[in-house]
């Protein structure tokens, strides 16, 4: 992995003992992947880092007069149009965090010793917060952070982009640092739009966003759900589905439209990452296996038929055996209908990367081969399961051979059959005939079968 170049200066000022020499090191370790080199005078530091002492009361006021010294700095700072950011970390932090805060403002944040592995996600929250842009801090990864933004001119499903950025800040992903903070488009605009592509003939979209389900939390504008609910108002819009939920954002009302709102589609991106808890945490993913477990329960209990889908990570720093076999577990436990998995992957300037025990290459591939197995295996399954039922099938387009029909189930399976191209744009129904690796083969269903049904 390599560093960014060094961009920024980094003053840190320790007091006390032995402990806080150990932790401004390794505050610096952590830093550099960030681009910050260190300068030994505060006042041409970007970013100064008081790494304080609790012990007698003297140490405490003294942190209190350098603050009152820095303060002064970055204003003089802020005058000729730079910028300085004030953390302070170690006891002093620990003890009084929200009192440092109110007296003195120039303090942009504070940590304590337990959360220095969360100083790129702090230092980004104070620049997001001062309104400076942090894309030029990190190289853009097309690979994590690109949505897709194309849509089919003509066709009948179309991409909406109603959500952007991420305030999640998993430890692995440059997301919060390359796309900024969530940002929900006003429900009126994603009106609009979705009235218009119906209009040209659109029968499905899928809702985009980094944090889809966060939607309009911001504004608190009734969620995802109550967009959904509009959107399903539209005429011909008879289709909706939304890509990518964290499992924290799924509120009640959402999983509820899953069972009231029929053109909410019953399938579902819920990343997961990891079915260990020690995992999880170090990935502040911010819940519990059993957490996701019992939060896929309340779902199924609103739309029984829901197929699932998540992303994984293998091979997370500090993953041991038995950590994936817990994601191995929770995916028997759950079950898939379709998975993306990903080789963990150091990312500079995340507090992953900077992790002790980053797992082995050839590790990560034998278990991203087992997981992928499983999966796999999950996936034939979920599709083998079609075999004989009638379902919805929403015409898309031709197929490669002559006389051939494309379109998906309610599931997002490709299905396809023998039919006219007149049917494009309509849902039909179809029987499964069988299920081949990527795709199900059906035969139209007549409506007076239909009505036998
Ligand atoms: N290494 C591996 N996978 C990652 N992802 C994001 N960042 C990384 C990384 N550093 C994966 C996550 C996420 C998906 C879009 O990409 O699983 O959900
Ligand atoms: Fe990245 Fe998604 Fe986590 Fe946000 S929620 S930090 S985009 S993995």
């Amino acid at each position: 992995m390599t560093d960014l170049p060094v961009q920024k200066r980094l003053y840190i000022k320790t007091y006390g003992c032995q402990m806080n020499v150990y932790d401004s090191e390794r505050m610096t370790d952590i830093l550099r992947p960030l681009g910050y080199g260190v300068t030994d005078s505060p006042d041409d530091a970007d970013l100064v880092v008081l790494n304080t002492c609790h012990i007698r009361e003297k140490a405490t006021e003294k942190v209190y007069s350098e603050l009152g010294v820095l303060r002064r700095m970055k204003e003089a700072k802020a005058g000729a149009g730079g910028q300085m950011t004030i953390a302070v970390a170690g006891c002093v932090a620990q003890a009084e965090g929200s009192e440092i805060m109110r007296r003195q403002t120039a303090v942009d944040f504070v940590l304590g010793p337990q959360s220095y592995h969360r100083l790129p996600e702090m230092i980004a929250r104070a620049h997001r917060a001062s309104g400076e842009a942090l894309a030029a801090d990190f190289a853009a990864d097309e690979k994590f952070d690109a949505l897709p933004k194309s849509r089919q001119p003509g066709g009948v499903t179309a991409f909406l982009t109603v959500q952007e950025g991420c305030d999640k800040f998993c430890t692995f992903c440059v997301v919060p640092y390359t796309r900024g903070a969530e940002y929900s488009r006003p429900v009126e605009a994603v009106l609009a739009e979705a009235a218009d592509l119906a209009a040209q003939g659109v029968r499905e979209v899928t809702l985009l966003g980094q944090n889809v389900n966060a939607y309009g939390a911001e504004r608190n504008e009734g969620g995802l759900a109550g967009l959904v609910e509009r959107l399903a108002a539209i005429p011909g819009l008879d289709r909706i589905r939304y890509t990518t939920s964290h499992p924290r954002d799924m509120d009640e009302a959402l999983i509820a439209a899953h069972g009231t709102q029929e053109a909410l589609m019953p399938y579902l991106h819920l990343p997961v990452q990891s079915g260990s808890d020690k995992i999880l945490k170090a990935m502040n993913r911010d819940h519990r296996a059993e957490d996701y477990v019992a939060l896929i329960g309340r779902i199924r209990q609103a739309r029984p038929d829901i197929a699932l889908s998540g992303d994984f990570i293998v091979g997370f720093p500090g993953e041991t055996e038995a950590d994936f076999e817990a994601t191995l577990d929770l995916v028997r436990q759950v079950g898939y209908a379709s998975a993306f998995t990903f080789k963990y992957s150091r990312r500079p300037g995340t507090p992953a990367a900077n992790m002790g025990a980053q797992v082995d290459e050839a590790v990560k591939d034998e278990r991203l081969a087992r997981l992928n197995g499983l999966l796999e295996e999950q996936r034939r399954a979920f599709n083998a399961e079609m075999v004989g039922r009638v379902v919805p099938v929403l015409i898309e387009r031709e197929g490669r051979h002559p006389g051939q029909i494309l379109g998906r189930s309610p599931y997002l399976q490709a299905v396809h059959a023998e039919g006219p191209a007149n049917l494009i744009g309509q849902i039909v129904h179809m029987r499964i005939e069988s299920a081949a690796h990527m795709s199900l083969s059906g035969v139209l269903v007549s409506a007076a079968q239909e009505a036998v049904l």
